[in-house]
């Protein structure tokens, strides 16, 4: 029987050698299903600390754990086989230290086999981006809109317009020096990002920033219309799973109401009287 061709994993290097090149595609996953799916067409697979607030229902990203962007890695793993997987390192999990910072990241990497971690920051962690980078864990920048410091943001606001400008593409450039291999480059005006993808070598990918940056990523329940809670105008839905799931979820109930499910098809009945000796009659069909 001939077997599909094992597929080559992308690495931290494959991403970073497309800079310029055609443009990389990138979703979050956070479970199994959702991971093969998105494995079948993207280069990079993200766990990101959204899964906070899209599937736990938290009110932000600063309450996830180690705990939970693990339990999450590990059932994206399970899903991805060509797509470079990277976790997001969760809020208070390096910032305070370069150490701290590697012993949680090479524990994302060991707990989960991920190919690299994110963080969040620019000229400020470009010392922890480093640090990682020398002990052997790839990493991922995120500057810009940075959804852990919402707080000291002052809320989801647009970064980097006129006179600011300068702030994010110094934080772009730091982190591209100190190793980063990529950027996620999070709600920026898009002749800034255009700028930013001109000038750094690594691949910049795009959330709210230019069709012009190395590569797109967006959350996929937000993309696919699962999750509603609120949409950022960056979002583009391609599908309304919600709606979907809501006109299911009511025509279940309404036959379950009157008795029309289970029909005739979906129940068992006895097993035919005459077995053969052996057979365990009940199918399952
Ligand atoms: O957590 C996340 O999903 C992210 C992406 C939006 C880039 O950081």
């Amino acid at each position: 029987m001939s077997r599909p061709a094992p597929q080559k994993t992308l690495s931290a290097s494959d991403i970073r050698a497309r800079k310029g090149a055609d443009p990389l595609v990138c979703l979050t996953a956070y479970t199994t299903p959702v991971a093969q799916l998105a494995d079948a067409q993207c280069d990079v697979v993200l766990v990101g600390d959204s899964v906070g607030m899209v599937l736990h229902g938290l009110p932000s990203t600063l309450s996830v754990t180690m705990e939970m962007m693990i339990l999450h890695g590990q059932a994206v793993a399970r899903g991805v086989n060509r797509a470079l997987m990277v976790v997001d390192m969760p809020f208070a999990s390096y910032e305070d230290s370069p150490a701290r910072a590697f012993a949680n990241a090479a524990r994302l990497m060991a707990e989960t086999g991920c190919g690299a971690v994110k963080l969040e920051g620019g000229r400020h962690m470009a010392e922890t981006i480093r640090f990682l980078v020398d002990r052997g864990i790839p990493v991922m920048a995120h500057v810009g809109l940075t959804p852990q410091a919402v707080n000291a943001i002052g809320g989801y606001r647009v970064q980097g317009r006129g006179a600011d400008g300068a702030r994010i593409l110094d934080d772009a450039r730091a982190v591209a020096e100190a190793g980063a291999f990529s950027v996620v480059l999070e709600k920026v005006p898009g002749a800034l990002a255009d700028r930013i993808t001109d000038e750094i070598d690594i691949p910049t990918i795009g959330i709210g920033a230019s069709a012009g940056c190395d590569g797109q990523i967006l959350v996929i329940d937000d993309m696919l219309g699962l999750f509603d809670a609120f949409k950022p105008k960056f979002v583009k839905r391609y599908a309304h799973l919600a709606d979907d799931a809501a006109r299911a979820i009511a025509a279940y109930a309404d036959e379950v109401r009157a008795r029309t499910f289970p029909a005739p098809e979906h129940v068992f009945g006895e097993a035919p009287a005459a077995q053969a000796p052996g057979t365990t009659g009940e199918t399952g069909a």
